[in-house]
């Protein structure tokens, strides 16, 4: 059975701290306050609230929601366990996966979900506060999935939320150039399954290659993989789009090695896992544009297939561009559409566990499939 409750013993309030004092915590002390009393995660917001255990438990739940969704009296036993509940998707910034996929968890899950995607469509049109609009949202919903363009907005909105009437978990579906968590942790499920057979992810060499300065699902990632012993990265980008130092300080404090290159294809027979990413060219203002580089040197061809090791796999969080040649896709090495996939079983297993339905689904698991 699952036990959360060791997680319990570090459980702070939001509503006992001003948001400027929140603000200012570094990130491991803010995890603190997204725990709720029975040890779950409330609020899903930053990759540094995932530990080694919390991810495995997320994990087997998936597994265990995937593996009852494949058949009919399954998918009924899911969709009854929060039929009571509704949740907004709140996406202002655009999202094809992310938005689809909690869509879809929530219908797994029996969740009535609702949506806001162009803000130009709410009162906020008319003058209303970003803060009230989600004051709002909270009112009628049981749950907030939020991807902004803005950094701190869905921990502002916990923070602010906690001191109403109707303090509702949120979840952070994608927050600035910064975080990412329920990508990262569908990264992870990819990765676990993908080395299921070659001793799980300890030990492997992960390659990041593209945009990694803006690219919030390679910085979510990596602090997610500081939870698995011996493993090694290397960043490949041009030096303008390189990973951010404050990414390698938690590297460094978590004593994982890595290596940051120029040069991507030489690290491709090295590889366990390759990570591609887009050219977040979305964030480029006026004055402030990456210099030029060889686009090419940081995608994956066809060609590149040969130099690739057998047991690796090509991961992308998508969507892409031509940083990976489709004619890579039916390479039983590109996993990047079983990657997309999983995002709708962890992201099922998360709101179960937020919403305490974890060992219901544990003992249907045992009693029927196992
Ligand atoms: N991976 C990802 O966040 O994709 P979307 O932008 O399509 O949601």
């Amino acid at each position: 059975m699952l036990d959360w409750s060791s997680f319990l013993l570090k459980r702070k309030h939001l509503d006992e701290i001003s948001w400027e004092d929140f603000h200012q915590l570094p990130l491991t002390e803010k995890a603190n306050y997204f725990v709720q009393n029975n040890g779950r995660p409330y609020h899903v917001l930053i990759a540094q609230q995932f530990e080694r255990e919390s991810l495995d438990k997320l994990c087997d739940l998936a597994t265990r929601i995937r593996r009852i969704a494949k058949s009919k009296a399954g998918m009924d036993f899911l969709s009854l366990l929060l039929k009571h509940k509704r949740a907004m998707l709140d996406f202002t910034q655009p999202s094809s996966r992310t938005f689809l996929s909690f869509y879809a968890a929530c219908q797994i899950l029996g969740i009535r979900p609702a949506e806001v995607r162009n803000s130009s469509t709410s009162s906020e049109m008319k003058g209303e506060s970003r803060m009230d609009t989600m004051r709002t949202f909270s009112s009628y919903f049981d749950l907030l999935i939020m991807r902004t363009p803005e950094q701190n907005l869905a921990e502002k909105t916990a923070w602010m939320l906690s001191n109403t009437e109707r303090p509702v978990p949120i979840i952070n579906a994608g927050s600035g150039k910064d975080q990412h968590p329920t990508q990262a942790l569908l990264d992870v499920y990819t990765l676990q399954r993908s080395f299921e057979r070659r001793g799980g992810i300890e030990g492997k060499h992960i390659v990041f290659c593209g945009d990694l300065a803006r690219g919030r699902t390679v910085r979510s990632l990596a602090k997610l993989l500081t939870h698995y012993p011996n493993v090694r990265i290397t960043f490949a980008a041009p030096g303008a789009l390189q990973i951010g130092t404050d990414i390698l300080a938690q590297l460094d404090s978590a004593g994982l090695p890595y290596e940051l290159t120029a040069d991507f294809k030489s690290t491709i027979p090295e590889a366990d896992a390759i990570y591609m990413t887009r050219i977040q060219d979305e964030w480029d203002t006026e004055g402030d544009t990456p210099a030029k580089f060889n686009l090419e040197e940081y995608s994956f061809s066809a060609d590149d297939l040969k130099r690739l090791p057998q047991q690796a796999v090509i991961m992308h969080p998508l969507p892409r561009r031509t940083e990976i040649d489709p004619a890579c896709d039916n390479d039983p090495r590109a996993v990047y559409w079983r990657q997309m996939r999983n995002g709708m079983w962890i992201r099922s297993a998360l709101i179960a566990t937020i919403f305490v339905r974890d060992n219901e689904i544990t003992n249907y698991y045992m009693m029927n499939i196992k």
